[in-house]
């Protein structure tokens, strides 16, 4: 018996050989003389049309082969006569290894496209990492526990743990998050000090990249936004790059290929998916994202963006100002309606409404930031060169009020060898999202974790 996963593009080449196959039944249908069973493993879209006849070994167990169960089937594959596949198994035994019970087997009889996601989301986190290793990516982790905030928005979720379980204890761990009145004892705290998830592996990446060169961190991360939107969740993977010896020029050049490598890999080795996609997911994506692929993105600064906002005459919901950050609304008719769906990288924010750590222009007034928006999501990627001049940082944290003496460890890092160096976050979810015209970022990954309910 030859153990290959199902799927009907290894086509002509099977016929005549032996098969087993282990998966799932998607549907049974009983003919006359014959009873076709699809059975899909999930290794790709289609499912292995299984045909049994009274002959089969097994087939009196035919009551139990609904869809849901589990099977065992071996045969041999044969050129089949329907138009829908090339090929069947013709098989001479089959084993039903765990049965579904059909009158409350929860999941509708409807296209399964959570497979599918899953997948391509697997093929992205693959095309991932051979982009940056090919290019001399170092593939680090940073820590998830951390002490510091590195967007500095005040979006971490606490971690608080008491290192006895006295009654105190309980009682200790509701007042933690309102340090300020000096009633938590930190020193009962497991860490004896705040620590929080990571919102990003970034400041961590940099220490790496400060001796390593480039670096790439893909990794968990945590945010406590109260967003209930299509494109928010409370734990998200970020995929941050870190460039040493490089501006900002170098940052958005390194977003654009990866961006257009990531989406050429999945439409050249993930065609009966994203054929899925296009079909019954969003119509038309795959030439969408044919050019996002060939055709060069649109680059805009922070200042034109809010002019060109200004000059729509468009009502928004937010308000547009020089100064204001820009919301969804305004990104989507950036790139949708603006630029005709083509990705926009927007740079030099004014530095109010951006983390401290972004290297200040010499205008005084903005920061070397940027944001690259696509059709649907919006923002995907939002990266920075890095203010790598030790007296500039320090001014920084104290106009911003942060503890200097927290952050020794990263002001080392422009105290010894320090270079200019820049990077950038791309969340992952937001990546799937995208590139399969999915419209609900919790679709995304498989267990999705937003306010209001951590179910799983
Ligand atoms: O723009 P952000 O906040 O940037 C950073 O965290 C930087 N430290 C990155 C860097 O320069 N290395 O987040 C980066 C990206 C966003 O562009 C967005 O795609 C995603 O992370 N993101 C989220 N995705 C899903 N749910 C959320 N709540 C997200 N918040 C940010
Ligand atoms: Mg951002």
């Amino acid at each position: 018996v030859v153990d290959v996963k199902g799927g009907e593009d290894e086509g002509a080449a099977w016929v005549g050989r032996q098969l087993a196959v282990r998966g799932w039944v998607r549907t049974c249908r009983a003919q006359r003389t014959v009873t076709f069973v699809e059975v899909n493993d999930g290794s790709c879209v289609s499912s292995m049309q299984c045909v049994l006849s009274p002959d089969t070994e097994g087939y009196d167990q035919i009551d139990s082969i609904t869809t849901g169960a589990s099977v065992l089937v071996e045969g041999v594959i044969a050129s089949s006569q329907g138009g829908k596949q090339k090929v069947e198994l013709k098989v001479s035994k089959i084993i039903v290894i765990g049965e579904s019970d059909l009158t409350s087997f929860p999941i509708q009889k409807k296209r399964a496209s959570g497979e599918f996601l899953r997948l391509v989301r697997n093929a992205l986190a693959y095309a991932t990492h051979k982009f940056f290793q090919d290019n001399g990516f170092v593939w680090v982790s940073s820590p998830i526990i951390t002490a510091s905030d590195c967007e500095g928005a005040g979006e971490q979720f606490y971690v608080t743990t008491l290192l006895s379980n006295s009654a105190e204890g309980s009682c200790l761990v509701k007042n933690i998050p309102s340090t300020k009145d000096g009633l938590v004892d930190w020193s009962q705290d497991f860490f004896c000090k705040p620590a929080f998830l990571t919102v990003s592996g970034q400041l961590n990446g940099e220490t790496y990249a400060s001796a390593l060169s480039d670096i790439y961190t893909f990794g968990p991360t945590f945010r406590a936004e109260n967003s209930n939107t299509s494109r928010h969740l409370a734990e998200f993977w970020m995929i941050d790059p870190e460039l040493a010896f490089a501006d900002l020029n170098d940052d958005m050049a390194c977003a654009s290929s990866y961006l257009q490598y990531v989406v050429k890999y999945i439409l050249e080795n993930c065609k009966e998916d994203m054929d899925f996609f296009n079909t019954w997911i969003e119509k038309g994506i795959i030439d969408r994202l044919n050019d996002v692929v060939e055709k060069n993105f649109v680059h805009l600064s922070y200042s034109d963006a809010i002019k060109l906002l200004v000059e729509s005459n468009k009502k928004f919901e937010f308000p547009v100002k020089w100064g204001l950050d820009l919301q969804s609304e305004h990104e989507r008719y950036i790139t949708e309606v603006a630029f005709g769906g083509r990705p926009v990288i927007i740079r030099d924010y004014p530095k109010e409404i951006k983390a401290f750590y972004m290297r200040q222009n010499d205008d005084g007034k903005t920061v070397a930031a940027m944001d690259l928006l696509v059709p649907r999501v919006g923002e995907l990627i939002g990266g920075s060169q890095r203010e790598e001049r030790l007296d500039y940082l320090e001014a920084r944290l104290d106009e911003l009020n942060l503890n200097k003496d927290s952050y020794w460890w990263y002001l080392d890092l422009r105290r010894y060898g320090s270079v200019p160096h820049a990077g950038f976050g791309l969340g992952f979810e937001r990546l799937v999202e995208f590139a399969t015209g999915i419209d609900n970022i919790r679709d995304a990954i498989p267990f999705p974790q937003v306010p209001g309910s951590a179910e799983f």
